[in-house]
């Protein structure tokens, strides 16, 4: 983008629904991958918890602390003015009471530079979500995979396959948002049940293996530019393959300082 983009608020999010253009999101780890959203023209960056698995080499999203993520969430801040900065909540920072949410979503904004903030989970959660979004921190729900519930879950398996569960994740959704929720990130659900929970509520639905009809997507950075070595989930969509890119020009790097043709004449200076 050569203009400077216009600032995303959360407002400009339930306009884009009204007017049925889609949503964009990715996730963003440090100042690099926040600027090259905020310069692809995304309309939301998060600072998501898959930040311990992609960044932080952790197993997975359970062993994050809040302090990693408003060091992060601060770095991303730094770069990205334009998309709207969401930041996830880590585990069991937000589910013992909605003042431990309160107090530690407070974090994420002031130091971690968030505008808003992502917690999982559906209907248990809405008297958090109500509390938060009353003292001024607007909050973007998450239901389906619940990755921060994968002990309980038993995995990472689609949800809302069964009547029984597709009817939970629908009360779920509306939970969230009759308690004040501005869109929801709904992760690996049927692309039906996705359509009719889009259909349903006036906020934003956002996909991640939810199929088309969601009234926009997100992916993790590492997947969609193929950062990592790694068989990517059947929703990803990989637009570079960067890992590949990265050890070539590693290799060449290495090849060049061995055999001494690195650095060369133009990357030398003279005495003068
Ligand atoms: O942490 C994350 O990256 C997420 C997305 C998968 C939505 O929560």
């Amino acid at each position: 983008m050569t203009e400077k983009a216009k600032k995303i608020r959360i407002s400009t999010l339930g306009r884009m629904k009204r007017e049925g253009r889609k949503i964009t999101a990715v996730t963003a780890y440090d100042a690099i991958t926040g600027a090259w959203a905020d310069q692809a023209g995304i309309d939301l960056v998060l600072v998501g918890d898959s930040l311990g698995p992609t960044a932080l080499g952790l197993a997975d999203t359970i062993g994050v602390r809040l302090e990693q993520m408003v060091h992060h969430g601060a770095a991303v801040a730094r770069a990205a003015h334009s998309a709207l900065r969401v930041g996830d909540m880590p585990f069991m920072t937000y589910k013992a009471s909605p003042e431990q949410a309160l107090t530690n979503s407070a974090r994420l904004i002031q130091e971690g530079g968030m505008e808003a903030v992502k917690l999982e989970g559906g209907s248990e959660m809405a008297p958090t979500v109500e509390r938060l979004v009353r003292a001024g921190i607007p909050v973007l729900g998450h239901v389906g995979i619940l990755p921060q519930s994968y002990h309980q879950q038993g995995g990472f398996h689609v949800q809302g396959r069964d009547e029984a569960t597709a009817g939970q994740l629908r009360r779920d959704a509306k939970a969230l948002r009759d308690a004040g929720a501005f869109a929801i990130v709904l992760e690996c659900i049927p692309s039906a049940l996705a359509a009719g929970i889009s259909g349903d509520l006036a906020i934003p639905t956002i996909g991640i293996g939810a199929g088309p009809d969601c009234d926009g997507q997100i992916l993790v950075i590492a997947d969609l530019l193929g950062m990592i070595d790694d068989k990517p989930f059947r929703f990803v969509k990989p637009y570079a393959q960067l890992h590949d890119h990265a050890r070539k020009a590693l290799e060449g790097y290495v090849a060049d300082v061995r055999n001494g043709s690195f650095p060369g004449q133009e990357q030398t200076y003279g005495a003068g």
